[in-house]
């Protein structure tokens, strides 16, 4: 099963992708991650994403391609893979086309989490992240049990550089700009399921669950 997560910024991609992985148990490649891996990393990659990602900008076409690229070939991505916050530009969205079918693959289902921009903003504002195994709270739609503490490994919690209100507002205008063409683009080729992401995490997880099992 190879399927990509489409949505805006803070529109629970992170958080359905976790639920998805644990049930169907293929990989999760998230650019996003990658990215923030590599800046605390401080590696070459790392410094030059920053830059882009603090701005709330798109990291350039290339570098997140060629990530892409050497990810689907490792032999775990054989069982299917799941893309979260890629493609994000028609630039990346034919780039992938293009490895895929040099791969022999295809994706059976683009899923499109709907969240409007004033549902999003508050979303991400009250996000923590922890900052030892990655795991996402929300104060107030998914606190952690114990403050400032990650439920799972105990780990800090902190708020992303880039998960400040104006950032978030930069971000949701580049996804209308660039990533929301998407959205036509697979509807073209009859593979998007659009989901309601104002529901709750179950809620919206029991949709894209409906949607798996129908396409497994
Ligand atoms: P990335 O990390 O991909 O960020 P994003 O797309 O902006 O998405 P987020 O991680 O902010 O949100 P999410 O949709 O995963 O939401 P979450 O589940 O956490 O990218 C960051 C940056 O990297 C980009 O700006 C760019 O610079 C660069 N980059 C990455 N990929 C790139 C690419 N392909 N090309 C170029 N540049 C790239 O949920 C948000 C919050 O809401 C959480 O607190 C959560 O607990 C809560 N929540 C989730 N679902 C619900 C619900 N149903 N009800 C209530 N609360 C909920
Ligand atoms: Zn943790």
């Amino acid at each position: 099963m190879n399927i990509i997560l489409l949505g805006p910024p803070g529109g629970g991609k992170g958080t359905q992708a976790k639920k998805i992985v644990e049930k169907y148990g293929i990989p999760h490649i998230a650019t996003g991650d990658i990215l923030r891996e590599a800046v605390a990393k401080g590696t070459e990659l790392g410094k030059k994403a920053k830059e882009y990602m603090d701005r709330g900008e798109l990291v350039p076409d290339e570098i997140v391609i060629g990530i892409v690229r050497e990810r689907l070939k490792q032999p775990d991505c054989e069982k299917g893979f799941l893309l979260d916050g890629f493609p994000r530009t028609l630039k990346q969205a034919e780039a992938l086309d293009e490895m895929l079918k040099e791969l022999g693959k295809s994706i059976d289902a683009v899923i499109y989490i709907d969240v409007p921009e004033e549902e999003v903003v508050k979303r991400i504002t009250y996000r923590r992240t922890c900052r030892n195994c990655g795991a996402v709270y929300h104060l107030i739609y998914a606190p952690p049990k114990e403050d400032n503490k990650c439920d799972k490994c105990g780990g800090e919690l902190y708020q992303r550089d880039d998960d400040k209100e104006d950032v978030v507002r930069q971000r949701f205008k580049v996804y209308m700009e660039n990533t929301a063409p998407l959205i036509e683009y697979y509807e073209k080729k009859g593979i998007l399921y659009r989901v309601d992401g104002t529901k709750s995490i179950d809620e919206v997880f029991a949709q894209i669950d409906e949607i798996l099992q129908k396409i497994a």
